[in-house]
């Protein structure tokens, strides 16, 4: 089957995209919910309309824009990603997915391709923490990962909860009807950034991941005494941010002691009250992202920097509580999706690679409740999650092509 994508117009929408912003290009910022965010979403679902595709909403505000197939009692096939981004990043990172899914779309129904299984292209709300704290927020609540209960008890970094602040965007129904039917989709797939290196070093221009890492991320608050930073002595001292540093240094510690490249700990977020260098610190907020892709390693990790919270806590005389956000499995990809996915690179000629998504993506979630799998394009560097992430035209069309080939296939 011949399919021919549009990568000129996959360049165009992803550059519109990035306009709807909070910060100036190139840097993107496009938090869940906000203005930017509504108005990309907007633009999104005109977009999906003219192609003609059939929009709806959850209330979460997971986007669904489906092609229906000849066979309504078969589970359909999905694709799709995120277009929120978090502070300062870029502009390709999860919108690929969702631009070069629509084109993929747009693609096969150019062609004379009819499908058997529903095709339904995916925006997920909330890929990222940044908001709620807590990632892949719509495509756990699709697989049931986090309950509507759980959900409504979210809230955000100013404190506003997640029930007033989807509402006031307009999603409105109850969280419980979020939760998809089993055997909803067939097969799920998604294309994405690499957002690492190894594509472009290795010049191959595909990259079918086989597996994703365990990510996990914690809330430490620590609680000290402040004072004047003059008048109180050292040996006086009760300093939450020191204690904090300890903390993040155990991080460090314990993602090198396990002697794996594939340990990654980050200590991203440090919040200190009242933050006047005059000041000593009363109160520290640290959040820590811990990720392996062996997942009793991960938690190897995270025992570690528990323990290094209570010596911390009893060294310096300070209150520590630890809170995990999230501790997820690794995902498995689903053999028939990836052979899928291998079978259509070779129809196109194109080489590939498998890979190890060491990032987690909505694919993680979505692997619980349908054989998922990932197709990377290269990006400049290797570098994401900041304003100078590039994905060349080129590889923006071999990823919507193959995945449109891919797509065929699954709904045959
Ligand atoms: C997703 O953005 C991640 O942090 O892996
Ligand atoms: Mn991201
Ligand atoms: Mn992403």
């Amino acid at each position: 089957m011949r399919i021919d994508v549009d990568s000129e117009r996959i360049v165009a929408e992803l550059d519109t995209l990035a306009h709807f912003s909070d910060t100036e290009p190139p840097a993107v910022t496009r938090i869940v919910y906000s203005e930017a965010d509504q108005r990309a979403r907007a633009w999104l679902k005109e977009l999906c309309l003219a192609a003609g595709l059939a929009v709806r909403e959850d209330a979460i505000g997971n986007l669904f824009a489906r092609w229906q197939g000849s066979d309504a009692s078969a589970g359909a096939v999905g694709t799709g990603s995120h277009i929120d981004a978090i502070p300062h990043s870029g502009r390709y990172d999860g919108t690929v997915g969702v631009i070069g899914g629509l084109e993929a779309l747009r693609a096969l129904r150019r062609s004379d391709f009819t499908p058997r299984k529903s095709i339904e292209l995916l925006a997920f709300i909330s890929e990222e923490p940044t908001r709620f704290g807590i990632g892949c927020l719509g495509s756990r609540m699709l697989c049931g990962n986090l309950t509507a209960e759980s959900a409504g008890l979210l809230t955000d970094r100013e404190s506003r909860p997640l029930e007033a602040v989807r509402k006031a965007a307009g999603f409105t129904g109850g969280l419980a009807s979020v939760i998809l039917p089993a055997q909803y989709y067939s097969s799920f797939v998604e294309l994405h950034i690499e957002q690492g290196p190894i594509l472009e070093q290795e010049r191959i221009p595909l990259g079918v991941v086989t597996s994703i890492a365990a990510p996990a991320a914690l809330r430490i608050l620590i609680e000290g005494e402040g004072g004047h930073a003059g008048a109180v002595l050292m040996p006086k001292r009760r300093d939450a941010f020191l204690g904090a540093a300890e903390i993040a240094l155990a991080v460090e510690t314990g993602a090198l002691g396990t002697g794996a490249v594939d340990t990654v700990g980050t200590c991203g977020l440090v919040e200190v009250f009242p933050g006047l260098a005059n000041s000593i610190p009363s109160r520290v907020r640290l959040e820590l992202d811990v990720r392996d892709t062996d997942v009793a390693r991960r938690d190897s990790v995270l025992q570690n920097i528990a323990q290094a919270c209570q010596d911390v806590a009893a060294r310096r005389k300070l209150q520590i509580t630890s809170t995990t956000l999230n501790a997820d499995a690794p995902a498995t990809c689903g053999p028939a999706v990836v052979a899928a996915l291998e079978d259509a690179c070779r129809a196109d000629g194109i080489t590939y690679r498998g890979m190890v998504s060491r990032a987690y993506h909505d694919s993680l979630f979505m692997s619980r409740i349908a054989p998922t799998a990932m197709l990377f394009i290269p990006c400049k560097g290797g570098v994401s999650h900041r304003p100078d992430e590039y994905a060349a035209p080129e590889d923006l069309a071999n990823g919507a092509r193959v995945l449109a080939r891919t797509l065929a296939a699954l709904a045959s």
